[in-house]
């Protein structure tokens, strides 16, 4: 695996972060929701950091990228998110990769009424954007690989890494393997 961003810039791009959104409110009460699972690392830190009161929340989105189903359904659950009506909303994912994922649940959560809604991303893929959106916050432009740690995975692996990590090809062959070897 080679870094791409190591512990110590992870934290200071999040603490960056988290005074751009501070700035950005003044006093005003926030209501954070993290999407389910990338953001759990970056909401850990980035919650601490905001000095600002809020209401913190969770929502869950899956896509299914199976070979029988269309590419980029997006599966939305909002059910374990709390009240938003009337709030100054912040939604907080991990990666803004093609830009699907964010707009449609920002168009979702719409619907509850917030007061505003804005969107802050860890990561953005130089390149990739398939809509005009530009995340309110953005904690680091990366290249187009395709990168696990601090929250993101290769299927569901990974996520504890402490830092930013690019996986090559030998990395794969050696999940693989990992994968036979579990279920043997
Ligand atoms: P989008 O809808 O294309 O912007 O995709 C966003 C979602 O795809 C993220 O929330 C991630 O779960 C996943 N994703 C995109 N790129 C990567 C990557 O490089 N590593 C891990 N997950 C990724
Ligand atoms: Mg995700």
């Amino acid at each position: 695996m080679k870094t791409l961003l190591s512990k110590e810039e992870l934290r200071e791009g999040v603490l960056r972060m988290a005074d751009e959104i501070a700035a950005c409110y003044e006093d005003r009460q926030l209501t954070i929701v993290g999407v389910l699972t990338g953001s759990v690392v970056l909401m850990a830190d980035l919650i601490r950091a905001i000095d600002l009161p809020m209401r913190v929340g969770v929502l869950q989105t899956s896509s299914y990228r199976g070979a029988t189903t269309t590419r980029g359904e997006l599966v939305i659950n909002s059910e374990l998110m709390l009240d938003i009506s009337n709030r100054d909303v912040l939604l907080v994912d991990d990666i803004f990769d093609t830009g699907h994922t964010l707009v449609r649940t920002m168009e979702k959560m719409r619907d509850f009424a917030p007061t505003s809604i804005r969107s802050a991303v860890l990561l953005r893929k130089n390149g990739r954007q398939e809509i005009n959106y530009t995340p309110d916050f953005v904690g680091f432009d990366i290249p187009d690989e395709f990168v696990v740690g601090y929250g993101l995975d290769y299927e569901d692996m990974y996520r504890n890494l402490p830092f930013l990590a690019a996986l090559e090809p030998e990395d794969l062959a050696r999940h693989k393997e990992a994968i036979a070897g579990g279920t043997a």
